[in-house]
């Protein structure tokens, strides 16, 4: 079978050049591609160094005493091969490096602390040790697409598919420890409710649940205090079996591997995720489904569409005719091709009317100009917009799809503008109770589920179970300035106070931390202080920043928080010369999004932010943007009353209520958002001057394109399709409405982003806020 041979480099290495078995490494070896040198285990199981990949070298982890030389771990998997006169490093001062003679050098690990020396281990850690002979950096914290026996794949980490058996870049399939316990496959495209096509059912473990792989070839799942909840299989019968690894193949499927002690077997699949190729979600692209032929899995076109490319059947088929305009006299010029038995998971489905008979659901999709598509099923009919996506065969689901084709066919031309002046005036009479009632009704039609087998994730996903590790610190001043080296090292200044870079000592070992030294603070009791650090301190996301611990001592309030070495959002978007691609930033987008809506609806007080800006988004090793600085705004509020009036957040971002001196509400932080949205989305700054005088407000810009209908104007020189811009313009317009009511709340913002609900046009009504009047804005203070 063709996915056994999975990573068989099509290059024989030659053992006779290896070094010797010496495991440890010390500081000045080097290897180099060309001498075809690499790093061995003591037993000669494992080797860490250059491997052949593409037209060049990549670094990575690899079983070496086995003839398929399977690759387990790939430094950079995105990143382009190395040249083959790259040399890795183990520098004298503790630096392990890839030079390419010419670009730029990689640093794998050791900037905090320096290396003493590495080993590669039998286990296939490859392990840099610091001075003291702990453990400073492994490999088995970074995953790629295999675990081995010994490494967990610990709570918020995920395992990413190659995208084929030859090519290791990141794929299309994942597998996540989910922080409520749960071990779960999702697309890489698409994660959230419903798109998930397996999972370990074990969403009542909660927080800090691991994914485990034993010596003898169990999988098996543990809870955070080290109990062990359940097993994916059964003991594997250990006749002559030696050496064992779980790897997420290109194809979505979670295995298991086994590979006896004679060296010329093939790998043995032990287990799987599923036993349906087709089953991971997305292998077949938009407008297509997958279908299974023999086992093997096939992408088909339904009638009258055909393959975007022939060569490529996954990428999904595209309609093979054109819609004649449709109006209110024509409608019946439309005719329906028809498919029985097919589900669609996210199918953006915009309105779900019930209809007796499939013929009535035909006439209700007719008769709407924007239907493309209809789902009848069982008495409903759900009408859609192309494309549909994520389709598969399901004999249980006893779905008819409806294509709506042309009577006649005519040339491209005039449909798309008149129907997009149509939804202009229809959108423009939407008051926001028409908004309330078309958000209410898209989520309804999310409730819909098909019977898929799936698990249903936690809209906002995370928890508030916290596990026990989340006790905050209480830090003297005395122990920051040591920590601080007396507050020499300063990062950062923001509306709060300034930043330094510190080190603690923790029971695992020192941790580099950001401490902010907090000025401006409202006198209050050290009880009030304490319970206020308290709020903060049980919040538990992936998108926040951690707050470890902090100070009170006489006038001195400080925090403690992870460190982020990245920097902020801000300087991605704005001074690094590298640009985050589309996908990246749609992600960040994301993030942020479930942050936020974390702050405002799953803490257990709830927290507006109050200055929601890329300054305030830190970005951490993973790439996963984090917020910062929650919480601290009722540190700075005037008087007691715990009420947000008086305070401010940064000119630009505030929403007009801060000016109208309205009650503050979650809304202010959505308005913020969505006016950071159009930021990220263009990667520029809100205001700039060295651009075309109507480009210079950029919410004014953005607004003004989608009146125009061409949002495209917005990324120059970027592949993204129209449509997706077009869904994060119309998120951001909505988010930037003047009346608080009016804007969605950050979970409905979550589901739009996700693609889940479907988004109708904003109200095109222009704020007298963007274009800044000096006497307007300069009825409020901006923070430095
Ligand atoms: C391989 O090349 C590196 C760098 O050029 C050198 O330091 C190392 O000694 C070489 N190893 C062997 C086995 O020739
Ligand atoms: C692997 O696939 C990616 C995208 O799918 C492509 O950009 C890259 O060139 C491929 N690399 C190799 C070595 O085939
Ligand atoms: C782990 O499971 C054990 C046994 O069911 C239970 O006593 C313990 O509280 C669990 N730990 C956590 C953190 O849930
Ligand atoms: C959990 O299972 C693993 C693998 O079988 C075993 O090594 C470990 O001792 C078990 N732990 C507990 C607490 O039972
Ligand atoms: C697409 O449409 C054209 C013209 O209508 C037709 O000739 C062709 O056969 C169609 N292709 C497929 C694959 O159906
Ligand atoms: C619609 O399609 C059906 C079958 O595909 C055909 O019998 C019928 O004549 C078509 N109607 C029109 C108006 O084209
Ligand atoms: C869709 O319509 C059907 C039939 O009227 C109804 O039973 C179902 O509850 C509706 N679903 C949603 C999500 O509104
Ligand atoms: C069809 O929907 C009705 C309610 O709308 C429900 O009672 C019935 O069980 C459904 N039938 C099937 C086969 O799903």
């Amino acid at each position: 079978m063709a996915f056994l041979l999975l990573f068989l480099l099509s290059f024989v290495f030659n053992p006779a050049n290896a070094q010797s078995r010496s495991s440890i490494i010390e500081p000045g070896s080097s290897l180099s591609p060309n001498n075809n040198s690499y790093w061995l285990s003591e037993s000669g199981q494992f080797a860490f160094g250059f491997y052949p990949y593409g037209n060049g070298y990549s670094v990575g982890i690899w079983f070496e005493n086995i003839p398929q030389k399977t690759v387990v771990w790939t430094l950079n998997r995105d990143d382009p091969p190395f040249t083959g006169d790259a040399t890795l490093l183990l520098s004298t001062q503790g630096r392990l490096t890839v030079r390419p003679t010419q670009g730029r050098e990689v640093l794998i690990a050791g900037v905090a602390n320096a290396a003493s020396s590495a080993s590669m281990l039998d286990s296939g850690n490859f392990v840099l040790f610091g001075s003291s002979s702990g453990i400073i950096w492994q490999s088995f914290d970074f995953p790629t697409d295999t675990i081995l026996p010994g490494q967990p794949l610990v709570v918020n980490s995920k395992l990413v598919s190659d995208v084929s058996e030859t090519n290791h870049t990141s794929g299309k399939f994942q597998i996540i420890m989910q922080d409520d316990g749960n071990l779960v496959q999702y697309p890489v495209e698409a994660v959230g409710v419903g798109f998930s096509y397996w999972s370990s059912e074990t969403n009542h473990v909660g927080y800090g649940a691991s994914l485990n792989l034993d010596s003898e070839g169990l999988l098996y799942l543990q809870n955070a205090t080290g109990f062990n909840i359940t097993s994916l299989n059964n003991k594997v019968a250990a006749t002559g079996k030696s050496i064992y690894r779980a790897t997420i193949d290109a194809d979505g499927i979670f295995r298991l591997y086994s590979h006896s002690s004679n060296r010329l077997d093939n790998w043995f699949i032990e287990w799987s995720s599923s036993d349906n190729k087709c089953d991971p979600i997305g292998l077949c692209g938009e407008n297509s489904y997958c279908f299974s032929m023999e086992g093997e899995p096939v992408c088909q076109c339904p009638p009258r569409f055909v393959y975007i490319d022939e060569e490529h059947k996954d990428l999904g088929c595209r309609k093979n005719y054109s819609l004649v305009a449709c109006t209110e006299r024509n409608y019946q010029t439309f005719n329906f091709s028809k498919l029985v038995d097919f589900s669609w998971k996210d199918s953006d489905s915009y309105l779900n009317v019930s209809a007796r008979t499939e013929n009535d659901c035909r006439s209700e999709c007719s008769r709407d100009c924007n239907c493309e598509a209809a789902l009848y099923n069982n008495q409903s009919c759900k009408m859609l917009k192309l494309p549909l996506r994520f389709g598969r065969r399901d004999t249980s689901s006893q779905i008819i799809t409806l294509l709506k084709i042309a009577g006649e066919l005519a040339g491209p031309g005039t449909r798309k503008r008149k129907l997009r002046i149509d939804i202009l005036i229809t959108s423009l009479a939407l008051a926001c109770s028409t908004l309330v009632f078309l958000v209410v009704a898209a989520i309804g039609v999310l409730k819909y589920r098909s019977r898929v087998q799936e698990y249903n994730r936690i809209l906002c996903s995370v928890n508030n179970r916290v596990a026990e590790d989340v006790a905050l610190k209480s830090f003297t001043l005395e122990e920051l300035k040591d920590a601080t080296n007396n507050f020499v090292e300063e990062i950062g200044k923001g509306a709060y106070g300034t930043v330094f870079r510190g080190v603690i000592s923790e029971a695992a070992g020192e941790r580099m931390v950001a401490i902010k030294r907090l000025e401006k603070v409202v006198a209050e009791g050290e009880r009030e202080f304490r319970n206020e650090m308290k709020a903060i301190g049980i919040t538990h996301h992936k998108n926040l920043v951690r707050l470890l611990g902090y100070c009170y001592d006489g006038t001195d309030r400080l925090l403690v928080y992870e460190y982020m070495k990245n920097g902020s959002l801000a300087d991605f978007l704005f001074k690094s010369k590298l640009k985050i691609n589309w996908e990246g930033r749609v992600e960040i987008v994301l993030n942020i999004a479930r942050g936020l809506c974390y702050l405002h609806e799953e803490c257990e007080t709830q927290i507006i932010h109050c200055d929601i800006k890329p300054e305030n988004i830190l970005m951490d090793d993973n790439g996963y943007a984090k917020i910062a600085d929650f919480g601290l705004a009722k540190l700075l509020m005037p008087n007691q009353s715990k009420t947000y009036t008086g305070l401010r957040g940064t000119m630009g971002y505030v929403a007009p209520e801060w000016v109208w001196n309205l009650p503050i509400t979650v809304k202010a932080d959505v308005y913020s958002f969505g006016i950071m949205l159009f930021e990220i989305v263009c990667c520029r700054r809100r205001v700039e001057a060295d651009v075309p005088e109507n480009e210079q407000f950029l919410a004014d810009w953005v607004y003004d394109c989608f009146k125009a209908n061409e949002v495209e104007m917005l990324v120059r020189n970027e592949e993204v399709t129209k449509s997706k811009l077009e869904r994060m313009v119309k998120v951001g317009l909505w988010c930037i409405q003047d009346e608080a009511l009016s804007r969605p709340s950050m979970k409905e913002v979550t589901l739009m982003l996700e693609g889940r609900v479907n988004i109708p046009d904003p109200p095109l009504l222009r704020s007298f806020l963007r274009s800044p009047d000096p006497l307007l804005l300069g009825s409020f203070v901006s923070s430095p």
